[in-house]
Parts: C-alpha cells; sequence; structure tokens
C-alpha cells in the first residue's frame, strides 16, 4: 500500500490538530526519567511522519534523527525543522523501517502514533524491530503506541468524519473499517476533501492496512528482537493499567 501521498501529507497537520504533541513528549520525557539508566542525549524516531514528535524533542535538546518511508511526509517535516536553529534541526532520512540505516547508535527509540502497526506481519514486525534494535545501545529505551487488540475487539472500529479548519478553508475526512479477526488487521479506509468556499480543491482516498496487538504477542515480539519489556500500560499514561476501554497501549523496553 503506497499510502501517506502528498495530497494526505498536505492534510495531516490540519486533521490532527488536536493531537498535544507536547504532552506525548513530556510522556516519553517521563519514561526516560523512569527508566533510562542514562540521561540520552540521541534520539531516533521511526515513522517520524511530518516530524511533530522530532521537532519538540530537538527543541528540549536531543539530537534527534527521524525516519520515514513516506517523501511526502518527510518533506513537511523538512519544511518546518528550516524554522528551528540550524544546531537544533532534526536529520531526516527517507527509509523503511525494516532497512533504513542512520550510521550510528542512539540512545532511545520511538515509534509513535501506532507507526508499529503499519507493519502489518510477523516478518515485518520482527524486521523492523531487529532493526531498530541494531540502531540502539544496549541499555536504551524503545517506547511506542499501539492498537490494543483487546479493546478493538470489544469497541470496534466505527465510521468517522472529522472536519478540520486549514488556512485555505477546511479539510473534511471520512474513515471507515473492516476488521481481520485472524490476522489482527483492520483495513482503515481515509477520504479526504480539501474545501475552499465549499469548492473541492482536492480529494484523495488512502486504506491504512492497521495491525493491533494483545500485550503477551507484544512482549514476545520485543523479547525475540533484543528488548525486554519494562512496562505496558493505557496510552497516554505510564501508571493507567491496560483496559479493553482504552484504544491505545504505551510499551516501554529496554534494548538487552
Ligand atoms: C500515523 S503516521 C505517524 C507519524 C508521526 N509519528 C506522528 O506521530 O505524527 C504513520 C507514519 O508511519 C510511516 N510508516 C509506515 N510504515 C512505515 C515503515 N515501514 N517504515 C517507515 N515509516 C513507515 C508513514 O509513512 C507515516 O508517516
Amino acid at each position: 500500500m503506497n499510502n501517506f501521498n502528498s495530497l494526505y501529507a498536505d492534510q495531516y497537520d490540519h486533521i490532527y490538530a488536536e493531537k498535544n504533541y507536547a504532552s506525548e513528549c513530556d510522556l516519553i520525557e517521563e519514561a526516560v526519567n523512569r527508566f533510562a539508566t542514562n540521561p540520552p542525549k540521541t534520539l531516533l524516531d521511526v515513522g517520524c511522519g511530518t516530524g511533530n514528535h522530532a521537532m519538540e524533542l530537538a527543541a528540549r535538546g536531543y539530537r534527534v534523527t527521524g525516519v520515514d518511508m513516506s517523501q511526502p511526509m518527510l518533506d513537511r517535516a523538512v519544511l518546518k525543522a528550516n524554522g528551528l536553529d540550524k544546531a537544533r534541526r532534526p536529520t531526516f532520512i527517507c527509509g523503511d523501517a525494516r532497512h533504513f540505516k542512520t550510521g550510528q547508535l542512539h540512545d532511545t527509540a520511538i515509534m509513535m502514533f501506532a507507526v508499529v502497526g503499519y507493519l502489518t506481519t510477523n516478518d515485518d514486525l520482527l524486521a523492523a524491530l531487529r532493526n531498530i534494535r541494531r540502531h540502539l545501545k544496549p541499555g536504551s529505551l524503545f517506547i511506542c503506541d499501539f492498537w490494543y487488540g483487546p479493546s478493538v475487539l470489544s469497541i470496534r472500529p466505527t465510521d468517522r468524519v472529522r472536519e478540520s479548519s486549514t488556512s485555505e478553508g477546511r479539510v473534511i475526512r471520512a474513515a471507515s473499517a473492516t476488521l481481520d479477526i485472524v490476522h489482527h488487521t483492520a483495513d482503515v479506509t481515509f477520504k479526504l476533501w480539501s474545501l475552499k468556499d465549499n469548492q473541492l480543491l482536492s480529494e484523495t482516498t488512502e486504506t491504512h492496512r492497521m495491525r493491533y496487538f494483545f500485550p503477551q504477542e507484544f512482549a514476545l515480539l520485543l523479547s525475540v528482537t533484543g528488548f525486554s519489556l519494562k512496562t505496558m500500560s493505557a496510552f497516554p499514561s505510564l501508571d493507567t493499567p491496560l483496559s479493553d476501554e482504552a484504544w491505545n497501549a504505551l510499551a516501554v523496553a529496554v534494548a538487552t
């Protein structure tokens, strides 16, 4: 699936304007303070998208490398980073989580906003987690959020429509999903319409296949790829227990 195309990337920050990246970065730092043996200086953001975590964490003093397989998403990240002081700018690399190479070892890796769910087969997941592990020093943290299987099966995806304001007018996003319970995936079809004064400027449709995970499965995936699970909780908290009412889970693991 060739997703996060240019039209989708154009609207991404509008659609998720209400997502609080700063407080998610607080959560990442809370995990670091609680579980890291040494304060991290370098941070790898896998599936960095338009760079919202990368930018915030760079502004907080980390040396950030962002990796994403969508060039249109990265183009928006680079544009935003140009507004930061040169010394603070993240480095952005176009690459696939399974194969990218940064040529360095990092102190922490993050994979935020269900990026891990885009690796839908066991082979792809194992390849991505092993590749991330190869980029980390022993003792480094790996922090990610993902769709929590028990809640996906309990709540079930519903059709949703969301409207957001843009500099030009507004964007409407409709999402509908079908579950494949055997493979732990949902095919989510997003339709986006960009409008100015009720005139259609652009429209695009993408289907994203997303995998959801169960706690023991996720712990096993981590342990066979060189990580040890520290904690799993209901996102966005390190202390709220997993529950089938909370769609997203947060995992913190350490590179062994
Ligand atoms: C929902 S967006 C999240 C972006 C960003 N982390 C955020 O929080 O806004 C998912 C991102 O993962 C990227 N992605 C999906 N599969 C990937 C893969 N195999 N390798 C690298 N990036 C991937 C997509 O291109 C997209 O930018």
